[in-house]
């Protein structure tokens, strides 16, 4: 029997994604987004959805109201230890049966800031009673076009404090294509997976690939720890986060986050993307 299926995040690089999947496939969903989300897309596919913040319980309860599983991404701020108990504590009153997190590779070490972050919800999920599922994906490949696209239009380069050092990238939409499978397919419950790209690149060699698929010359500049750090400040962006994201680097940097898993093609039944098809999906957002 098809379930009640609600997204939180839908507007984000898995949310929209796994949105698509559902709608595709005939399933019953809604979806909760902020008044001031840009839901076009959304409201594009027909979807059920309903006005609501991580930040208010009633307005979680409200999204809650007979749906069985609850699929959440929250975002990088300050606050996603609360934001994510918020949800927790709805869908344990709501009645909720399955929760599915989006939580980062690693969350079992709980090493660094983020991972002791998204460890503590986890942590939260499995004391609820609740079915849980934790996908731990590596960095995402979405993150160039996200963060690196505007100085690669501008110049030709990207800028990171990752020396060397390779990670596994991941393609948001195989996250997406897990979750898809998570929520309608049977045996994932109490589970937790490391999810990862095909290979473990380093910045020069997704600068080699950027190059080639766009067909003009992208460099990768190996910057300082303290410049990135100084740049990322100067956005705005909260400190807290700005060290969180250091410290993610300096993993990367030591090639703590290379192992290759194969858990994408395991669930999904397809390999999990290469940066080559990532980027020549994505092509037009690096070039004018
Ligand atoms: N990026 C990476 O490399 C990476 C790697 C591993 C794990 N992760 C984890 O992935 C998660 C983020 O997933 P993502 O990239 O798919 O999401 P995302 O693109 O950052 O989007 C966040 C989503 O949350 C919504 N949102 C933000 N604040 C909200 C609020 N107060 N109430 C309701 N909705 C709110 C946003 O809606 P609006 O449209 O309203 O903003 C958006 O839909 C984070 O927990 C991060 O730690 C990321």
């Amino acid at each position: 029997m098809s379930s009640n299926i609600l997204i939180i995040g839908a507007t984000g690089n898995i949310g929209k994604e796994l949105v698509k999947l559902l709608v595709k496939n005939g399933e019953n969903i809604r979806v909760m987004a902020r008044p001031t989300s840009n839901t076009k897309e959304l409201n594009a596919l027909g979807v059920d959805l309903f006005n609501g913040d991580m930040g208010d319980t009633d307005s979680l309860k409200g999204a809650m109201n007979g749906i069985d599983k609850v699929f959440f991404a929250t975002p990088l701020v300050p606050n996603m230890v609360q934001l994510s108990s918020n949800i927790i504590d709805a869908a344990k009153d709501c009645g909720v049966s399955h929760l599915i997190k989006i939580s980062g590779a690693g969350a079992e070490s709980e090493g660094i800031t983020l991972t002791k972050w998204h460890r503590a919800i986890e942590k939260e999920m499995e004391q609820s009673g609740m079915a849980y599922t934790f996908l731990r994906p590596n960095s995402f490949m979405q993150n160039y076009a996200n963060y690196s696209s505007h100085t690669i239009i501008d110049h030709g380069a990207f800028y990171a404090p990752m020396g060397e050092g390779q990670a596994a990238f991941i393609d948001a939409r195989d996250i997406a294509n897990v979750a898809y499978h998570v929520i309608t397919d049977e045996g994932h419950q109490n589970k937790a997976y490391y999810l990862s790209g095909p290979k473990a690149l380093s910045n020069y060699e997704i600068a080699d690939i950027l190059s080639s698929v766009t067909g003009k010359m992208i460099r990768y500049v190996d910057v300082p720890a303290n410049d990135a750090r100084q740049s990322m400040l100067t956005t705005g962006m909260p400190e807290i986060i700005v060290d969180a994201k250091m410290e993610l680097y300096q993993i990367n940097k030591l090639g703590y986050a290379s192992e290759v898993s194969f858990t994408v093609e395991q669930i999904t039944g397809h390999k999990a993307n290469s940066f080559e098809v990532f980027a020549n999906y994505y092509k037009g957002v690096f070039i004018k």
